[in-house]
């Protein structure tokens, strides 16, 4: 008889699935695309939150790398990223600070030509603030206590997640 596990799985998925953030890929083309001029980035703005990843897939003979925050086309010292590649070739750089990164090809005339943007990390106003930054991040309310079933129905509580209602059902289906 393994009905036993239920609670404990579903608590456990319910704590998974509201306190987790996923961390997201995003894919900049080093060099355009069939429908953007050669000597770009696209997308060249990305806005990107700590922890993402981008991965710079490079369509031609070209450098992804930090520039400066004061001269974008010249490099940043220290830099984070500094990809060198051609056609077919990806590189995968994870972002862990927040903050403003320029990015350019090194090769010459390629960025006074266009080739550069900028990748914010950690900026974005959209949906809820991850404010990962200051250490002290959202607070996560923990399930129910087993037992407290009735707490379900109590008035102004938080809403609730599929994985304690699986954990209610199960101790209902136990406990009946
Ligand atoms: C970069 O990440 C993508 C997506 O996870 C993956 O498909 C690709 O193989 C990675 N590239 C390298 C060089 O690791």
């Amino acid at each position: 008889m393994q009905l036993t596990h239920i609670p404990l799985i579903s608590a456990i998925l319910g704590v998974a699935m509201t306190g987790s953030t996923m961390a997201a890929t995003h894919t900049i083309d080093v060099g355009g695309t069939s429908s953007s001029p050669a000597l770009t980035f696209v997308p060249s703005n990305v806005n990107i939150a700590v922890g993402d990843t981008v991965m710079f897939a490079f369509n031609g003979d070209h450098t992804a790398s930090q520039g400066s925050s004061g001269d974008p086309c010249s490099p940043a010292s220290p830099s984070e990223f500094d990809f060198s590649g051609n056609a077919g070739q990806n590189f995968n750089h994870t972002f862990n600070t927040a903050g403003s990164f320029n990015m350019y090809c090194k090769i010459p005339g390629h960025c006074d030509a266009g080739m550069k943007g900028v990748i914010l990390v950690g900026q974005a106003s959209s949906s809820s603030s991850s404010s990962s930054s200051s250490g002290t991040g959202p607070t996560m309310s923990p399930p129910p206590p087993y037992g407290s079933g009735a707490s379900f129905l109590t008035p102004g509580a938080k809403p609730i997640t599929l994985g304690c209602l699986l954990t209610g059902a199960a101790m209902f289906a136990i406990a009946g």
